[in-house]
């Protein structure tokens, strides 16, 4: 198990930040199923500490959606450390985690996410900052194996700050950020990061299943799996996850109807939460849902095409992949 301050995580598994994916209805689904800690999706300090409408509809927790972590991304230490004290106050966050990952060039651009892995110097005044800021919640820094370098060097540097400046755990996917999601997470360069520190480390990258988590386990030599991409329209990946690193036989993949039940309250909370953008959100969602399926590609067209709550209910409860009783089956 492990503890970051006050704060005993309920599980070494947990479901990594995913911006316009880890919203509070995938979240809830996902509790349902054995999530037991997730992460907000990023939010952008600067926008939290201007109160942005947009970052606080992002930022929308529920009791039930407890232990649940906030992340910042920004570069300005003193707007960091302001943001991350309004967390801190809003009492609705167990963990406080930094964004030195995201590749995207509308934040490394102006010096956030994976930008800081080439900077030790501001990383270290940042963390500073949020340290000082923040009395009772845990800060953890998310971070990928480095900028270009894959050897997983630059982010042993940010961990060693991370650790001296008093960071209670980080989180390594292993990719660079100019790999962006090309290629295999490189598990051993995590384990060069795990042992250039002593708190705690999330192995991430690249888990889809419980063997993959054992591996990540095994090579990196990580405390805890964080799974990002791997949950998408699979919210049994935390049970799978949990039960493998328990040395527990794997569980048979849920039925097509497990898929469509879930699917179906998983558009009802997202119809509950966002009832203006549910459909556009769910029309990503539900092809996750049944993608690996058999005639994916035709619920993929039938659902894009969707244009409110009620066409998309009707397209999952329709789906068939036998396509014997489909609607749009020749014969
Ligand atoms: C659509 C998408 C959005 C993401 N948003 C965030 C984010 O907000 N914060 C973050 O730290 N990482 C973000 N990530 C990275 C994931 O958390 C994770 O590190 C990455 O996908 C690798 O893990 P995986 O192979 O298990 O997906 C995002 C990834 C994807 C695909």
């Amino acid at each position: 198990m492990i503890r970051l301050k006050d704060f005993q995580l309920p599980s070494v598994v947990v479901q990594s930040p995913m911006a316009n994916c880890t919203d509070l209805p995938f979240r809830l689904i996902a509790r349902q199923k054995g999530m037991r800690f997730a992460y907000l999706e990023m939010v952008s300090a600067h926008a939290l500490v201007h109160e942005n409408r947009k970052t606080l509809e992002l930022m929308k927790s529920l009791p039930e959606d407890r232990p649940v972590g906030a992340q910042l991304v920004g570069c300005d230490p003193e707007v960091m450390g302001k943001a991350a004290q309004m967390i801190e106050a809003m009492d609705a966050y167990d963990l406080i985690d930094i964004n030195f990952g995201c590749p995207v060039p509308k934040v490394t651009g102006h010096g956030g996410g994976s930008a800081l892995l080439r900077e030790p110097q501001k990383a270290r005044e940042i963390f500073r900052s949020i340290v000082r800021n923040v009395k009772r919640l845990p800060v953890t820094v998310k971070m990928r194996l480095g900028y270009c370098d894959a050897s997983g060097q630059e982010a042993a540097v940010i961990a060693r700050i991370a650790e001296e400046e008093g960071l209670d755990a980080i989180a390594v996917h292993g990719r660079t950020r100019e790999q962006k999601y090309q290629g295999n997470a490189d598990y051993e360069a995590i384990r060069r990061v795990k042992d250039a520190v002593k708190i705690p480390v999330f192995g991430n990258g690249d888990v889809v299943d419980g063997p993959s988590a054992l591996r990540l386990k095994k090579v990196s030599g990580a405390d805890g799996v964080m799974i990002g991409r791997g949950a998408l329209g699979n919210p049994w990946i935390y049970r799978d996850v949990e039960r493998a690193l328990q040395g527990l036989p794997a569980l048979p993949a849920p039925t097509v109807e497990e898929r469509r039940q879930t699917l179906l309250e998983h558009l009802e909370l997202e119809i509950q939460h966002h009832p203006r953008s549910a459909h556009l959100q769910m029309r990503r969602v539900a092809c996750w849902y049944f993608k690996e399926m058999p005639h994916s590609a035709r619920f993929r067209e039938r659902v894009n095409s969707a244009s409110n709550g009620d066409e998309l209910r009707q397209a999952i409860l329709e789906y068939d992949p036998s396509l014997s009783r489909s609607p749009e089956s020749p014969g």
